[in-house]
């Protein structure tokens, strides 16, 4: 599998605060099937400030432990973007490698508000694909807005943008309104990533399975491996994505 949303970098962001439990994460995700994730560090939130080449270097450092750890695993650059108007200049991404995901110049991944859909969402989303780019939405399902109203979740597919539902939101780790917002998402087909969004050795970990393994019951095998493997892999290659088969088995489970 591929996660392409983890907080995997040591002493970066909320992720983990020493290299130790960066590397016990990293155990934690080659045991549970993880091949390749992308290191996406909180940028541009007015928390952390940190730029391309700590990234760059960070993920250096990390990939030759792994490489003397005998653990199989890459990790490539990234970063979990924050929404803002400064967003609407551009220019700044196409300056910056590390701001897309593996530095395509392609994906974004967009931080998302858990309480607030900003008005500007859907200018940033058009805007950033009529340059070229790709916004990834990610823990969509953990806003509470989208939780009493999941329906707005269309709207941002059909601007195309690229909706990532959080491992333990499918689970039920973070409750009850995210887990069935997240289903309801899956069932409507409006899911092409499942990530972890791991920050953690022991509550965030870098865990997919169990995620995949309730996504195959409401889905299908076929088309939950798509959402941890085809479609992150091809997010990582920088290649366009198949438009999802909008809406095409809408349940209401809400
Ligand atoms: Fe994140």
């Amino acid at each position: 599998m591929i996660d392409i949303h983890t907080h995997i970098l040591p002493m970066v962001d909320d992720g983990p605060a020493t290299v130790e439990d960066a590397i016990e994460m990293c155990k934690i995700a080659v045991n549970d099937g993880i091949k390749k994730m992308i290191a996406t560090p909180h940028v541009g939130n007015g928390l952390y400030t940190i730029d391309a080449s700590v990234i760059q270097e960070k993920v250096r450092m990390m990939n030759r432990l792994l490489s003397q750890e005998g653990l199989d695993l890459v990790i490539f650059p990234g970063a979990e973007v924050h929404m803002n108007d400064q967003l609407l200049n551009t220019e700044i991404l196409k300056t910056s490698d590390f701001l897309t995901l593996n530095g395509n110049k392609k994906y974004v991944l967009l931080e998302f508000s858990f309480h607030l859909i900003p008005p500007e969402t859907e200018r940033i989303i058009f805007l950033l694909k009529s340059r070229g780019f790709i916004p990834v939405l990610p823990h969509i399902e953990r806003n509470s807005r989208v939780q009493k109203n999941p329906t707005i979740v269309e709207r941002f597919v059909e601007l195309g943008a690229i909706i990532q539902v959080t491992a333990q939101s499918i689970t039920g780790d973070f409750g009850r309104a995210p887990k069935k917002c997240a289903h309801w998402m899956l069932y409507n087909n409006l899911v092409q990533v499942i990530a972890s969004d791991a920050h953690s050795p022991a509550g965030r970990p870098p865990i997919l399975s169990r995620a995949v393994k309730i996504a195959i019951d409401m889905i299908g095998e076929e088309s939950a491996m798509k959402t941890v493997w085809d479609y992150p892999k091809m997010i990582l290659e920088g290649m366009p994505l198949e438009q999802c088969k909008k809406f095409w088995k809408k349940k209401e489970v809400i």
